[in-house]
């Protein structure tokens, strides 16, 4: 049930317009308290009347209108919002959002809230697929916002493929789940790894990989939202800290050991998503190396498997490693998981482009004691993160 959840429905103009009346009457049916804002556009393909009469409130067309409570409307609206649903979601609005602009009333709620975003789109398939689109789109689920993607099937401009604008049963179901996350993780203490490690070789040089931390951040961010109190131990990373979090900031190998050694005591559940450094240089040069011979070796030794001593200690903590390779990934990931005595592991394939280090989707499997699979199919990372917190929590259960 959706009761007493406020939700703004914003109607934009595609011909899937008129399936929002059947979207309005569901949540109002679910009991929530719905206001429906439509662009220009949208007037075009349905009036606003069927939503006022759906909704029983106002619907809200105009930035500029007279205001009835002498408030100023737009930010009142993103603040009375739950949640917010774009449907059916034009390339022309996702397009404005991506790019922040707020011409209408709308795109300014949009920008005004700090509620969660729902955007389902529904165009041609031509248009959907079209690089630009499928950049915004990729870059808001980047910023958090929530897709819910399009069917496929017979559009109405006679074409088939993708770009149907999902089922609104489907949005319902989706929305509810956004509202369902609950506090399953209150009580719980989880410690996340995120990003890559340093090890110096001079001052001003050092040894590291294209991990971002976007993974391991979702998997933060995602915790919290959850409840839990979550520790997040991250390598140098340019992403802001999710809100909530308690961020320990740490440089090598050697130093995220020592912290996760720290923390592990206090911990329920550790979800090892950095990508640490197996070697450092065994000396660190004071001063900068100069290029005074034509070969130059540097000697590595081993750092600490902080996920393999992890495995030896724990007690209760479910553990979660990440397998990041590039072949065998099936092989490696077994080998992985009995070797570390781990609970579960998640593993993907680097060398592709929407699964790599910091692409802002992945995709892969995850695997359990048993080896038991469950596919992951292309996602953002931040639905990958709710998709692994959810398997951890079976596994509480
Ligand atoms: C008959 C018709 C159907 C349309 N259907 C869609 C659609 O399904 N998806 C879409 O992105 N644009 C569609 N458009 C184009 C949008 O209406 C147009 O880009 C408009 O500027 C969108 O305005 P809005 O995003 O402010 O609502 C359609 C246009 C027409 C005339």
């Amino acid at each position: 049930m959706l009761s007493d959840k406020k939700i703004v429905l914003g109607v934009c103009g595609g011909i899937a317009a008129y399936k929002c009346a059947d979207l309005v009457s569901r949540l109002v049916k679910e009991g929530a308290k719905v206001k429906v804002v439509m662009t220009k556009s949208a007037q075009e393909f349905i009036t606003p009347l069927t939503f006022q009469t759906l909704s029983n409130n106002r619907v809200i067309t105009d930035l500029f209108a007279e205001p009835q409570n002498w408030e100023v409307e737009h930010i009142s609206l993103a603040q009375w919002a739950d949640c917010l649903v774009i449907a059916p979601a034009t390339a022309n609005v996702i397009g404005k959002l991506a790019a922040g602009i707020a011409d209408d009333m709308l795109t300014t709620v949009v920008a005004a809230t700090k509620a969660k975003v729902i955007i389902a789109p529904a165009m041609n398939t031509n248009m959907y697929n079209n690089r630009i689109v499928r950049k915004n789109i990729d870059y808001l689920i980047d910023m958090g916002y929530l897709f819910i993607s399009p069917a496929e099937g017979r559009l109405a401009c006679g074409d088939e493929g993708l770009g149907r604008l999902e089922e609104p049963g489907n949005i319902v179901e989706f929305i509810k789940r956004v509202f369902d996350k609950g506090e399953d993780l209150k009580g719980k203490t989880v410690l996340v790894t995120a990003g890559p490690t340093r090890e110096i070789i001079d001052p001003v040089r050092f040894i590291t990989n294209g991990s971002s931390g976007k993974m391991g951040y979702a998997v933060a961010e995602a915790a919290v939202e959850q409840g839990a109190k979550v520790i997040l131990v991250s390598g140098p990373t340019t992403l802001t800290p999710p809100q909530g979090v308690e961020l320990v900031k740490v440089t090598s190998a050697r130093e995220m050991y020592e912290k996760v050694m720290e923390y592990f005591p206090l911990c329920d559940i550790v979800i090892k998503a950095a990508a640490v450094s197996d070697y450092r240089p065994v000396n660190v040069s004071s001063q900068k190396i100069k290029k005074t011979h034509d070969n130059l070796e540097i000697k590595l030794e081993r750092n600490p498997d902080i996920l393999y001593e992890l495995g030896k200690l724990k007690t209760k903590q479910i553990l979660v490693g990440f397998a990041a390779e590039s072949t065998n990934i099936f092989e490696y990931a077994k080998e992985k998981l009995e070797k570390k005595n781990l609970d579960l592991i998640v593993a993907n394939d680097i060398t592709r482009d929407e699964t790599g280090f910091s692409s802002d989707t992945n995709a892969g499997f995850i695997m359990d004691r048993d080896f038991s699979m469950e596919n992951i199919p292309k996602m953002s990372k931040h639905q990958m993160a709710d998709v692994i917190l959810e398997k951890v929590k079976q596994l509480i259960k």
